[in-house]
């Protein structure tokens, strides 16, 4: 269709036809679905009537080729000008086939593979006749109290970016009208959400403008340039305005500055909850404020159903407020080609071919491993010997909620047990198991149980965590330690003296504490996903050699949070030259940096950095440095490394992170290879946000760090200049 004949059909809607487009409903008011499909949120305090209902545009959380496909007929039957139902998910980290979760994706530090991941989930969504995913999540994380950093790829802007774009072109491909395997990318939460105060989910944001743009918008931009359809409002308050009532953020913002001409839906009953926000009086207010500020979809509420008719028949709102927002949703609904092909990609028999197949599963496998992170291997205990007798115990042994949030259609059966995947590897005799406890109960029968497989064993693997409803949305933690029992569980055993390795399943950086000063090895597996419990058996066997590396910071106690890596420095740095011993930054009780500092990550091999040069001891913005640095594998096997590029700018304007990220590599060597890696850093990647938030760079010292990990660097400086007028 082109531009003019969707004019042409919304010249031809009703007020009401209009006013339905706008509004989006879960699966359970739609006729046709048989089941309740995804119920993300509050599902009370909806009035609609029951002709919206029949108008509303867009429904959540239905999926399956048949069910979708009988939703849309039944639609379509009823619309008098055939306008078809948009049909939008969560597919997040995979659609049946379920990959390790977004924070462990971004551990990867694989770019292909996180693309692979989205379009694989992509293909298993588009299928089974969903048309928009609402992901990438782009929030930046630095309080892992909060549970929804378990769908963020971490806490750095430049890291999140590239992971927003791959995600993005993995889920869209480049043709959405004519690939009907792929789905629409909703980015979210725009924005700020990732900065709830005190990790507590839905909770006040409060940041200076600066910090926004420099550290939380990045990667909504990015993913907006790699072309995300949609973007998806946050529950929070961006300078004291909730974001979906925000005019500054999506009219100012993300529409004149961003040029975004695409679909801005709200969050779930994010457009009432302006109400209890205390910036809306009433529905009326609400719809009114969230039309005007940039709204397109309200989700789930029905302040536009049941007010947007009075707002405009009373001239409260404009109309073209409202046929803005619904030629944007028509227009999409042409991009994907629902008016020619209204049940679109959804087709049994190919859901029945392709989700879950084999060659999915294996690619969840490789991703499962690359994202699962070595933080301790005191002596070299890993990787365990099969001819070793494995005595596996805790509540994740033989456990398989490992999928992780967000993972509604993944089916816990069909996951590989940690205990499952050590099957594989060694012979019965050489394995016993036991749960020595619950997630946070204890059973003395049970533990009695694990002492007698400990005694037994050579080695103690101990697989421990979080259940999946502890992190994710609405799960915020105050205490991020593994629950009591666990910890109890773990000292009771390593009094036996075996050597003992640590399995980690769970959706935060925690706090360690009980752990890594009691057991030798410690492997973060996160939810590894459907796969999760072959991969983390590869890796404990030594046929795959870890690789991941954190992108979200461990603390060293929660009361350090937030804790990240690229920090400002303070005006009492501690260990400054002549620093004073008490008039210094620092806590009395416990070290200022995390226990594992972002970037970190172990591998069963030793990678040696040496010859760091720079191509010139100045950049100027038309000629960029040329920085190389030799990896040698040191080690006995074949491994991974992520080498990693920081910049600090010593003197700005305002102040400047004490580094960030400008660029990685990952690099295959085998033992005794070496190999240079090169980086090229332009002027453009030196610019900032000033006083008055005009973005360039200043001439003036710098530091180029290279490493394995935000921490253990080697450093070399040089100078930008600039001539007149750049
Ligand atoms: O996409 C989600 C969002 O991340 C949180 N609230 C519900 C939405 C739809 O399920």
């Amino acid at each position: 269709m082109n531009e003019n004949k969707i004019k042409d059909l919304l010249r031809k809607m009703t007020l009401n036809e209009k006013i339905g487009q706008v509004t989006q409903l879960a699966t359970p008011f739609f006729k046709g679905a048989s089941d309740q499909g995804q119920i993300t949120g509050p599902m009370k305090d909806i009035n609609i009537p029951e002709n919206m209902i029949q108008l509303a545009g867009s429904v959540l959380g239905a999926s399956g080729a048949k069910e979708t496909k009988l939703i849309q007929k039944q639609y379509l039957q009823d619309n008098r000008l055939g306008i078809p139902l948009l049909i939008m998910s969560d597919i997040i980290h995979g659609y049946k086939t379920i990959f390790p979760v977004p924070l462990a994706i971004g551990s990867s530090w694989d770019l292909q593979l996180a693309e692979k991941s989205a379009t694989i989930a992509a293909k298993e969504a588009a299928v089974s006749g969903v048309h928009v995913t609402f992901a990438p999540m782009v929030d930046l994380v630095r309080d892992p109290r909060w549970g929804r950093v378990v769908e963020s790829t971490g806490e750095d802007p430049y890291l999140n970016s590239v992971f927003a774009k791959a995600q993005v072109r993995g889920f869209q491909g480049t043709d959405l009208k004519h690939d009907h395997e792929r789905v629409a990318s909703c980015v979210k939460h725009f924005a700020g959400y990732g900065a709830a105060e005190g990790g507590r989910d839905y909770n006040t944001v409060n940041m200076s403008e600066r910090d926004l743009r420099e550290s939380y918008l990045l990667a909504f931009k990015a993913a907006l340039e790699a072309g995300s359809e949609l973007v998806m409002t946050a529950f929070n308050t961006v300078d004291g305005i909730p974001a979906s009532g925000n005019k500054w953020l999506m009219r100012d913002l993300l529409r004149e500055e961003w040029k975004f001409d695409g679909v801005v839906i709200s969050d779930w009953g994010a457009v009432k909850e302006l109400i209890p926000h205390g910036v809306a009086e009433d529905e009326a207010e609400a719809a009114a404020k969230a039309l005007s500020a940039g709204v397109d979809i309200e989700m789930m509420t029905d302040c536009y159903a049941n007010h947007l008719q009075s707002l405009i028949e009373s001239n409260q709102i404009d109309t073209s407020l409202l046929d803005e927002a619904v030629m944007r949703i028509l227009e999409l609904k042409d991009k994907l080609g629902l008016f020619d092909h209204p049940f679109r990609g959804a087709d049994e028999k190919r859901e029945a071919e392709i989700v879950m197949c084999p060659e999915h599963r294996q690619v969840a496998r490789e991703l499962a491993t690359k994202s699962c992170v070595l933080l301790q291997n005191k002596g070299g205990i890993l990787p365990l010997h099969p001819t070793r007798k494995v005595g596996l115990i805790g509540p994740f042994a033989n456990n398989n909620d490992i999928l992780g949030p967000w993972s509604w259609l993944g089916a816990k059966d069909d996951a590989v047990t940690l205990y499952e995947g050590i099957m594989k590897k060694v012979p019965a005799s050489k394995l016993v198991v036991a749960n020595g406890c619950g997630i946070d109960t204890s059973c003395e029968i049970e533990l009695a149980k694990a002492i007698d497989v400990a005694k037994q064993s050579d080695v103690i693997v101990l697989a421990l965590g979080e259940s999946s409803d502890m992190s994710g949305e609405a799960g915020s933690r105050a205490n991020i330690q593994l629950p009591h029992v666990q910890l109890q569980l773990v000292e009771v055993l390593v009094e036996l003296g075996k050597p003992t390795v640590a399995v980690l399943f769970n959706g935060r950086p925690l706090d360690l504490h009980g752990v890594v000063d009691k057991v030798d090895a410690v492997l973060e597996a996160w939810y590894p996903g459907t796969e999760g419990g072959s991969a983390i058996a590869d890796i404990l066997f030594g046929e795959v050699n870890p690789s991941g590396k954190i992108t979200m910071s461990f603390p060293y106690s929660v009361g350090q949070i937030p804790v990240y890596y690229n920090n400002y420095n303070t005006g009492r740095p501690k260990g400054a030259i002549n620093a004073q011993e008490r008039y210094v930054s620092q806590y009395l009780d416990c070290p200022n940096e995390a226990l594992f500092p972002f970037g970190y990550g172990l591998s069963y091999t030793s990678f040696d950095y040496s010859n760091f040069i720079l191509s010139s001891d100045t950049i100027t913005p038309d000629k960029p440095l040329t920085i190389k640095v030799k990896i040698t594998n040191t080690g006995d096997v074949a491994g991974e490394e992520v080498v990693q590029l920081y910049v600090r700018d010593l003197v700005g304007e305002v102040v400047r992170s004490l580094k960030e990220l400008k660029g990685f590599k990952k690099i295959y060597l085998q033992p005794g290879e070496e190999k240079e890696v090169t980086f090229m850093l332009t002027e453009e990647q030196l610019r900032y946000y000033h006083a008055d938030l005009s973005f360039y760079s200043d001439e003036g010292k710098f530091e180029v760090y290279v490493g394995p990990n935000s921490r253990d660097v080697m450093a070399l400086s040089f100078e930008l200049r600039k001539t007149k007028g750049e």
